[in-house]
């Protein structure tokens, strides 16, 4: 049994499986290890995460332009990048149960599972193989991508003709990556399909160093900015041990997840590595025409790359929190930032009545045109309120018997439990300045603070 009032996995775990975050992917054939299928409201935090990625870094600036580049490519992208052969982890067996682990995530050299000893290492690639075409040889044979980036290298020279962007610029993008990890774990931790948010951003070499610099600082503020607690967010510097092979320098933005320090993100400086390698590889010139220079150059990248899914479970585990109620109770409350809410908005009619449907069904209605909005009538409001709650809906909206006569409602905020009372026709327009954060007590005209109906 997990402690009351500290976030551990197993608590996550049962959260996001009981209210539909997450599934087992294939669940009814046993599922299938380490992937797993967003339920509806696991979508919703997923795309939203997405939207603010793509809304700080692309809608909101205008050197980094959009990419979304397919999954399959050529194979010489893969050993012009390295990745044919240098992309691949340490693996061990254990000699008495069996089971494979990566050697570098082994404390004591021993199987973490029987304390058996372990076979020497070998190298293991991680890319997942696929054939195109009907026949199964090597001449039709592909990589499902381990990385988006590539996408965006051998792209460089379409997008620079296309975007007539001067350096330094980036282009961004999301999508899936494909790794045939050894060790996945810990929910969608480390899985074997996972999502990207991938930036690289151009520059000359001699500004590399200082662009690195700022890139830190924005991607570290960009989590903080969407709630997670800056004590629980550290950026930590790659030994020179540790890069991978395209990397001069990196670091990992990391989380404080309930097993440690983990890594959230990877900014790295990766040089002139890959638009040179595809020049070389391709023959084609991949290079910037250098106008203070006059010269050709080939541009210097530096490169945010970002787990959707890590993000997410970052996202959910900071959120998650416990607290006993004025009875005891325990209140679990997902305290997503506004913006990351699967539900915005849950309109609440005090009674299943059949009364108070038509307005609470026309309030829905118009509500739900701004907002993603839920409408729950079962059972009691303190319930209902619990549920909302446990899945972090920022605000519920709650009709009742007097809303017929003077056409008003509360608004209750998840946080602090407090109710207010807005006009009907003022609603919509709190809601919104709400979720953008203005305080509860600001209240809108004809609005007024309200004692609130009792939780149980
Ligand atoms: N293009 C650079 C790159 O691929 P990476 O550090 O290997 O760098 C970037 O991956 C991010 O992708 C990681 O910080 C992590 O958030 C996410 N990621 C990598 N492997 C993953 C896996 N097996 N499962 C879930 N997320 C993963």
């Amino acid at each position: 049994m997990a402690e009351p009032g500290k976030v551990d996995m197993d608590k996550i775990a049962s959260l996001v499986k009981r209210r539909g975050f997450l599934f087992q992917s294939s669940e009814i054939y046993g599922g299938l290890a380490s992937c797993w299928d967003y339920g509806p409201l696991g979508v919703e935090l997923k795309n939203n995460i997405k939207r603010e990625w793509w809304r700080t870094n692309v809608q909101q600036r205008d050197d980094i332009v959009g990419l979304d580049a397919s999954i399959l490519m050529h194979p010489s992208v893969w050993t012009a990048s390295g990745h044919v052969s240098g992309f691949a982890d340490p693996m061990v067996d254990c000699k008495l149960c069996q089971k494979r682990w990566r050697a570098d995530h082994l404390n004591d050299g021993r199987c973490p599972d029987c304390g058996g000893e372990v076979t020497e290492p070998r190298m293991f690639n991680l890319m997942l193989k696929t054939f195109l075409g009907p026949l199964e040889d090597d001449a039709h044979q592909v990589y499902m991508r381990p990385e988006t980036a590539q996408g965006i290298f051998v792209n460089f020279s379409n997008i620079l003709t296309v975007s007539r962007k001067k350096l330094p610029f980036g282009i961004a993008q999301i999508g899936k990556a494909f790794r045939n990890e050894i060790t996945p774990g810990n929910l969608t931790f480390r899985t074997r399909e996972f999502e990207m948010m991938e930036i690289e951003y151009f520059t000359v070499p001699g500004g590399a160093e200082e662009l690195h610099q700022e890139w830190l600082d924005d991607r570290l503020n960009w989590y903080v900015d969407l709630g997670i607690d800056k004590e629980h967010v550290r950026l930590r510097r790659h030994g020179d041990d540790e890069l991978a092979h395209y990397a001069q320098s990196c670091y990992d933005v990391e989380y404080l997840f309930p097993m440690g320090w983990m890594e959230l993100e990877g900014i790295a400086n990766r040089g002139d590595f890959d638009l040179r390698r595809h020049g070389e590889e391709s023959g084609k010139e991949v290079s910037y025409y250098d106008e203070l220079s006059g010269q050709h150059i080939i541009p210097y990248v530096i490169e945010p790359s970002a787990g959707v899914d890590r993000s997410a479970l970052a996202f959910l585990t900071d959120a998650y929190t416990e607290e006993l109620d004025e009875k005891g109770d325990l209140r679990v409350v997902l305290r997503f930032h506004p913006r990351l809410a699967p539900i915005k908005v849950a309109v609440l009619p005090l009674s299943k009545k059949e009364t108070l449907a038509p307005l609470a069904k026309e309030i829905y209605t118009s509500v739900r045109q701004h907002f993603m909005t839920q409408y729950d009538d079962t059972q009691s409001i303190g319930r209902r309120y619990r549920r909302q709650d446990e899945i972090g809906t920022p605000f519920g909206v709650v009709v009742d018997f007097q809303s017929l006569e003077d056409n008003q409602v509360t608004i209750r905020d998840r946080d602090s439990m407090k109710q207010i009372r807005v006009p009907v026709a003022e609603l919509v327009g709190t809601l919104q300045r709400k979720l953008d954060g203005e305080p509860l007590d600001v209240l809108p005209p004809g609005g007024s603070y309200w004692l609130g109906f009792d939780e149980s």
